[in-house]
């Protein structure tokens, strides 16, 4: 699967162990950054994550800075965009299962591996279920419009 990875300096350290794991499964990755502790803002990399999902280049995304929180609302911004936490492996389920969620976003300083990478795998193989779920995912994008 062609996956979109990203993070500020507070998920830095664990957005290269999902990076580097992705990369050992045959997936193909590419790291939008941050690579080290120094202070960045969640936006610059939130946003050409969303923007690479959002217009088919890459299949899904993963974004991670210290709560999951903050990546979560900027990429939400962008069109097209289901950002969702991923809190434990049940409600990872159900985002992709119920809300057909293309990121998930990881809070580094409450999730570390090997947690971190069950949350991805789910994350990556659970099909939408689509059915009265899809006209519900419809109407979120109908939002987008008001
Ligand atoms: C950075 O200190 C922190 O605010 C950021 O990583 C994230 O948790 C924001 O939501």
């Amino acid at each position: 699967m062609k996956i979109a990875i990203g993070a500020d300096h507070g998920g830095f350290l664990l957005k290269n162990q999902v990076r580097d794991r992705l990369i050992a499964s045959g997936h193909e990755v590419r790291d939008f950054g941050t690579n080290s502790s120094d202070s960045t803002d969640y936006p610059d990399y939130a946003g050409p994550v969303a923007h690479a999902v959002a217009n088919g280049e890459f299949e899904r995304g993963i974004l991670v800075c210290g709560s999951g929180v903050g990546m979560s609302i900027a990429a939400n911004k962008v069109h097209g965009i289901r950002a969702a936490l991923g809190v434990s492996p049940e409600q990872v389920a159900l985002i992709r299962q119920h809300n057909n969620a293309n990121i998930l976003t990881l809070g580094e300083r409450f999730i570390q591996e090997p947690a971190a990478e069950e949350l991805v795998k789910i994350f990556l193989e659970t099909p939408f279920e689509g059915g009265r779920h899809e006209r519900r995912v419809e109407k979120i994008a109908e939002l987008e419009n008001e």
